[in-house]
């Protein structure tokens, strides 16, 4: 076949994990324009990059499930948190907010503000901020849900109260028309003061556009703590009554009263995935960040507040600290300093390990890069899952692991011809040393990049490798394509 002799890049005798399988074989890839051409154990092609790729491993480039990289992707195109993890896609538009479509009156509300301040906020139409990603071109590719929250605050004059049906109407026409310009679906964060107000119905309302575009529906869930199963039954039954497939975000069980509950939730998911479509997201870490939230101030729980409006000086300290110098009870403390970002150590390692595992679990980081001092899974969570619960603890195989990366979330987020090694498929690739793969992001040194990553392609070019950015960025919005749901 001589339309194949040429290719640009060959990458040689790799180990190859195509995502899609738990094989692992040594093999050469090719990479013509922006696609994988051609996968075999010896391939007879000339290239004008060829790569020795000996004793490394070679798979589809990581898909960061849940991300709050909205603006970042347009603010800082090289998106260095993510690309050096081998993340070559991200999920913007989680929790119930987006950066678009909205149109703020004044400050962000809770939590929209982790995505930056006010003036980051300029996308009062989807298809605006679509336009604005495929001028930054970013390092990485983007596709993005819509936030409830976010619509709720275009139209609502108070947040804490369901909406009306014409601030429902109204919510849904705006989404109609970011579905229309390609959003995934909606997301939303009923946890949050915010949205807490919102009813099932007022969800359901504006899950059918969504079910009508056949895109997904990612839910921050009610309740993560004690109320986690009428949380997970009330986003199955939003799932099943509107017909859309829902990804439940961050799967964890949050507060020390609820340490231990992983099989339960387990439990509850197993069946229910057997009946609808479910899918879940977790990341590697017993810790939890966001806004400070007053409900999660608990003395037996360490919380270290990354930033605080009022009071900046107190930021990397532990609010049990700050409350200890202010001779103040915490949540005296935690009152003071809103609005304010939080880490949360108020997990169980046991339990997360248990969502971890599970075979269906994907991986999103769920970082927060607007954070002064984010949590570690910002640059962390991929290589985290890889050196440290695969290689070490022996969690699951290094293909399993892959596998949750890459091929499950590229089927449950609808992107096609991506997620896998495979003739056809976009060469979005990351070359590893799966010897040496870690995070090196810890809670005190919180932004730096992994070690082990020796190369990333998006969408053909190489753009991370041993000496850094390679100046190219070639990531692109990915509009909703059908979903081809995998079990
Ligand atoms: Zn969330
Ligand atoms: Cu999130």
């Amino acid at each position: 076949m001589p339309a194949l002799s040429q290719c640009d890049t060959l990458i040689r005798q790799a180990q190859v994990i195509n995502g899609a399988s738990l094989q692992m074989t040594i093999a050469d890839v090719a990479i013509r324009g922006e696609r994988i051409v051609a996968v075999g154990p010896a391939l007879a092609m000339q290239a004008r990059t060829a790569i020795a790729a000996d004793g490394l491993t070679l798979t589809p480039g990581f898909i960061d499930t849940h991300t709050h990289d909205d603006t970042s992707v347009i603010e800082a195109p090289e998106m260095l948190p993510k690309i050096t993890q081998g993340v070559t896609t991200v999920i913007a538009g989680n929790c119930g907010i987006s950066a678009a479509p909205v149109t703020l009156r004044g400050a962000p509300p809770d939590p929209m503000n982790l995505l930056g301040g006010a003036s980051l906020f300029r996308y009062p139409r989807f298809a605006a901020y679509v336009a604005a990603v495929n001028r930054a071109q970013p390092a990485v590719n983007v596709a993005a849900l819509v936030g409830h929250t976010a619509l709720r605050a275009n139209h609502l004059d108070r947040l804490d109260r369901p909406a009306l049906p014409r601030e429902i109407a109204a919510m849904r026409a705006q989404l109609q028309e970011a579905l229309d310009h390609g959003a995934l679906g909606l997301s939303t964060g009923l946890a949050y003061a915010n949205a807490r107000a919102a009813t099932a119905r007022e969800v359901l309302a504006l899950l059918r556009p969504v079910a009508a575009a056949g895109g997904v529906y990612a839910t921050h869930l009610r309740s993560e703590a004690h109320a986690i199963l009428d949380a997970l039954r009330e986003a199955c039954e939003l799932g099943r009554a509107a017909n859309v497939p829902v990804v439940v975000s961050h799967l964890k069980c949050a507060g020390v009263d609820n340490w231990g509950r992983a099989e339960e939730v387990l439990a509850f998911l197993g069946p229910a995935r057997a009946g609808q479509p479910i899918a879940w997201d977790c990341y590697p870490y017993a810790a939890s960040s966001s806004t400070l939230d007053l409900g999660q101030v608990d003395e037996r729980v360490r919380i270290t507040i990354t930033w605080s409006e009022p009071h900046p000086e107190v930021a990397g300290r532990t609010l049990a600290r700050i409350a200890e110098l202010w001779n103040l009870p915490q949540m005296d403390a935690a009152r003071q300093l809103q609005p304010a970002g939080a880490i949360y150590h108020g997990m169980s390692e046991q339990d997360m390990r248990r969502f971890l595992q599970h075979p269906a679990t994907m991986i999103g980081s769920d970082g927060l890069p607007h954070d002064p001092r984010p949590h570690p899974r910002l640059w962390g969570a991929f290589p985290r899952v890889l050196g440290r619960y695969c290689r070490r603890e022996r969690l699951f195989s290094l293909p399993q692991a892959i596998r949750k990366m890459t091929w499950l979330p590229a089927r449950q987020f609808g992107l096609h011809h991506r997620g896998a090694v495979r003739a056809g498929y976009f060469a979005d690739l990351v070359l590893f040393d799966a010897d040496r793969i870690l995070d090196a992001a810890t809670f005190t040194r919180s932004q730096r990049p992994a070690r082990g990553i020796e190369a990333v392609w998006v969408n053909g070019v190489q753009t991370y490798g041993r000496g850094g950015m390679t100046g190219h960025r070639r990531g692109r919005f990915l509009p909703r394509a059908p979903i081809q749901w995998t079990q």
